[in-house]
């Protein structure tokens, strides 16, 4: 719970001040501590201490004014946070702070951000690690803006659950999270939140002809399902936009299996589907007036007497042949039988897809840079600025036809691999073969929605990338305010 209130200090247990480095405070405390360097404000300093009234003060450095970025101040909130729960209070004050280029609303978001993504644990199946949810009041905002900013922090307090559930939906392991229990999970939240889920069994996606993605399923004792969700906020507009998820609930690869060691996290390869559905939460509970159509293609790539093989020639909804030269690229048949759909069945202008695609994008970028793959310039702008709002990294491989002799096939139209060389973009337009030329836009976050370490604000486990940016992406309103 965030509120925003001048309230007497003496009712809180623990204050959260931020300090910048080269900026004067009205603190004598402050400033003696600058003075005998004990504590200066610089990046990532925090300093403690307990007050006359037995309450605790906290001190977070932020560094010189000028260099700190959004993200800088969200991983200092995180940082504070992080200490107070080890203080163990439960009622705190955070005096709010200009930040370079950040209005009143930015900086609100980027709090309520900080506190409760460090709050954040998936603690069901380790009952010792109780997830941290204090009071917490911002201190000394500017009086006229306090309205705005409950609004602020409550649209911000809604894209963060939309994050959380994403996380707590990949760090769900694969023998509870599989594509039935998947589906439920998003019935819940439309449910809950007010959008539409619809479920199509087996039977159903085989009228479809959706070949391809039912390859892919057909080795695993759990059923494909095609979950659809529908939102939409300005019924009297007609224009949909489409998100994509992929939704492999385990990922062996198949007969080209995957080395144990790089199949324990498998159970994330659906952290596309996971960030669509974190986004159509975060869009429903906010009532944004656009209209979002998501598909998840949920199967699991597993190893049977019946499953799919090396060398297979498959079909697809849209009609092309494929030839499976390796059935650990499993994620694409999936992706391109899901979009087809979208196109045709559910009419929508533009597409999103959002998939764990490929090692190769973790060689390329790492771990906090997601790669993407567009046919438009116009929309991948349109990605980079709600980038800039959300604090999520974007970055653009080339889609040059000289990658097309890669992936085009042999006994069949295309194949399903296009080699090691350039492997991030080989999948991305081998999925572009199916967009049917709508603006698109291909997000590999096979780097950005799992971390390994873990951070203040992100534990060991699913990161819930990029529900912001998604959130961002559809409401694409320009604040004003910002620098
Ligand atoms: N789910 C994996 C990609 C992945 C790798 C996600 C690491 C998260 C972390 C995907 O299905 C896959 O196996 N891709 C192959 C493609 C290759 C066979 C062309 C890969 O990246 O090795
Ligand atoms: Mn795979
Ligand atoms: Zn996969």
């Amino acid at each position: 719970m965030i509120q925003v209130k001048d309230l007497n200090v003496d009712s809180l247990q623990c204050t959260i001040t931020f300090v910048y480095e080269d900026q004067q405070t009205d603190s004598n405390i402050l400033e003696k501590m600058k003075a005998k360097k004990v504590f200066e404000g610089k990046s990532g300093q925090i300093f403690y201490r307990t007050t006359n009234d037995l309450n605790y003060e906290i001190f977070v450095g932020l560094g010189k004014y000028e260099e700190v970025e959004r993200n800088d101040f969200v991983n200092a909130i995180a940082k504070a946070m992080k200490q107070a729960e080890k203080l163990n209070v439960d009622n705190i004050g955070i005096y709010f702070i200009k930040v370079n280029g950040l209005c009143t609303g930015a900086t609100t978001k980027a709090i309520v951000e900080g506190v409760k993504l460090a709050g954040y644990k998936f603690n069901k199946y380790n009952k010792g690690k109780e997830s941290y949810n204090p009071y917490v009041t911002i201190l000394g905002a500017p009086k006229e803006k306090a309205e705005k900013m409950v609004e602020k922090i409550t649209e911000a307090s809604n894209v963060i659950d939309g994050v959380i559930l994403a996380r707590d939906l990949v760090n769900e392991p694969a023998n509870i999270l599989y594509p039935e229990t998947l589906a439920e999970r998003a019935a819940l939240a439309g449910k809950e939140s007010g959008f539409e889920v619809e479920i199509l069994d087996k039977n159903e996606i085989e009228a479809l002809g959706m070949k391809a993605f039912l390859e892919v399923a057909k080795g695993s004792i759990h059923e494909p399902k095609l979950i659809v969700m529908r939102y939409m906020g300005n019924p009297k507009n007609n224009e949909k936009i489409g998100l994509v998820g992929k939704g492999l609930t385990f990922d062996t690869g198949g007969y080209s299996l995957k080395p144990s060691t790089s199949m324990d996290t498998m159970k994330s390869d659906m952290g596309g589907a996971a960030a669509v559905i974190g986004t159509m939460q975060a869009l429903a509970k906010n009532k944004v007036q656009n209209n979002v159509i998501a598909v998840v293609a949920a199967c699991e790539n597993a190893i049977s007497g019946g499953s799919y093989k090396p060398g297979d020639i498959i079909g697809s909804m849209a009609g092309k042949n494929i030839e499976v030269l390796n059935t650990d690229a499993e994620g694409r048949l999936t992706l391109v039988d899901a979009i087809t759909y979208i196109i045709e069945k559910e009419n929508v202008e533009k597409i999103v897809d959002v998939a764990t695609l490929t090692g190769a994008v973790l060689v390329a970028l790492g771990t906090e840079i997601t790669g993407v793959i567009s046919n438009n310039d116009d929309f991948y702008d349109e990605l980079l600025v709600a980038g800039k709002r959300s604090g999520e990294k974007f970055w653009r491989l080339p889609n040059d036809k000289c990658f097309k002799k890669l992936y085009k096939g042999d006994f069949a139209e295309l194949k399903n691999t296009g080699g090691r060389n350039a492997g991030t973009i080989t999948a991305g337009m081998f999925i572009e073969e199916f967009v049917q030329d709508k603006p698109w836009l291909h997000l590999d976050i096979a780097g950005t929605s799992w971390t390994d370490n873990g951070n203040d604000c992100t534990p060991k486990g699913g990161t819930g990338a990029p529900v912001k940016t998604l959130y961002e992406l559809v409401v694409k309103h320009v604040c004003k305010h910002s620098k």
